[in-house]
């Protein structure tokens, strides 16, 4: 009987993405309409037990040594301290982070750090307040850059940044925005693209590549490669003019990194998923709610791993995006 959540092709899953939620607050351009989405009904999402019940699973039969909390946006899911605190409970404790729009956090990051939150990644594609209206259709820049700040103060590092740039709208920004990282004490990375936008917007013509992100940061910045071992870390990463500081890119589309993924994925409402592209799920709640024992439920997400491709096919012929949108995946 193996505990780790092992595929097909040897890799082990050791960090689970959980989203807590599909709602926002903010309505990023590339992320969702402006009137939002069609929302999951509450009865259909997992409640705070359920939730801790699974990563409880996760963790103490399955081998996970990360939790990460996504959204949608995070913050916005009630309970999310106990969910947090319930998580830190835990034997091995696993290390905790999330993935947030950074919106909560002047108000919250001392309690989430109360909560036994470790670490956090805050979206931030602009400074500009104009910009940052245009693009998320909230006028909130300064409460993101606040709660960046607050996060730091409040133990939460080393503070992470995901920049998406977009062709005509911020792609000026750059070395802007890595300046302002790396006197703030934050650790930047920027995202290629990925075609999982609701609108199916996506086009690879369109997309800043990793290689257009680098040649306009060496504009400004000596970049050299980072010393330290990359892992299974989506982000590539340079030492900024020598270092310490860093820069990362996350380059899914034009340098996969599956071959050394550790991820595995639970939607709010229960479904695993092997691949942040995956066609397929598997539906936890259902056995859950039927009164499946742990035993089960560590079998299917056992089942669920082994199937698990071998890469996103972003790249192939014939892709097609997963039926949910990023927001409901949780990235
Ligand atoms: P740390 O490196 O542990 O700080 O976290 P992370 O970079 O894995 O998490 P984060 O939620 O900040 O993700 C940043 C970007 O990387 C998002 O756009 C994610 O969708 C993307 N990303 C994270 N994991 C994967 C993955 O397994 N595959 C792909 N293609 N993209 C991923
Ligand atoms: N491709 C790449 N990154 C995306 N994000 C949201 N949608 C996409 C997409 N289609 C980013 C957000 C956030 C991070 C978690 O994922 O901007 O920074
Ligand atoms: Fe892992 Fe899928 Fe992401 Fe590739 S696209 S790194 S296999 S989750």
């Amino acid at each position: 009987d193996n505990p780790a959540l092992i595929d097909r092709f040897g890799r082990i899953a050791r960090d689970l993405r959980v989203s807590l939620t599909d709602r926002c607050n903010l309505r990023c351009t590339y992320c969702m309409p402006a009137e939002g989405l069609d929302w999951m009904p509450g009865g259909e999402m997992l409640d705070e037990d359920e939730l801790s019940r699974l990563i409880r699973i996760s963790v103490e039969t399955l081998g996970i040594t990360n939790v990460r909390f996504t959204g949608g946006e995070p913050t916005l899911r009630k309970g999310i301290e106990k969910i947090i605190s319930a998580t830190a409970a835990l034997s091995p404790r696993p290390r905790i982070s999330m993935t947030t729009n950074g919106i909560g956090l002047v108000r919250r990051a001392k309690s989430l750090v109360d909560a036994g939150l470790d670490r956090i990644n805050v979206s931030l594609d602009t400074l500009r307040p104009e910009r940052f209206m245009e693009i998320t259709r909230r006028d909130r820049l300064s409460d993101v850059l606040d709660g960046l700040a607050a996060a730091r103060d409040a133990g939460l590092t080393p503070v992470k940044v995901n920049a998406v740039l977009l062709p005509g709208i911020n792609d000026d920004e750059a070395a802007s925005l890595l300046r302002y990282c790396v006197d703030h004490g934050y650790h930047l990375r920027f995202i290629e693209q990925m075609p999982l936008d609701p609108q199916h917007g996506w086009k690879r013509t369109q997309m800043i590549t990793a290689e257009r992100i680098l040649e306009m940061l060496r504009e400004e910045f000596e970049l050299t490669e980072s010393p330290s071992p990359r892992g299974a870390a989506p982000a590539e990463r340079w030492l900024v003019d020598g270092g310490p500081a860093e820069v990362g890119v996350i380059a899914s589309v034009t340098r996969p990194f599956c071959g050394d993924c550790d991820r595995t994925r639970l939607t709010a409402d229960g479904a695993l998923r092997s691949c942040l592209f995956s066609q397929s799920e598997t539906d936890l709640r259902a056995p859950l709610r039927a009164g499946a024992d742990d035993a089960e439920i560590a079998d299917l997400w056992r089942a669920t791993m082994w199937a698990k491709l071998a890469g996103h096919q972003i790249n192939d012929a014939g892709f097609a995006q997963p039926l949910r949108p990023m927001s409901a995946i949780g990235g």
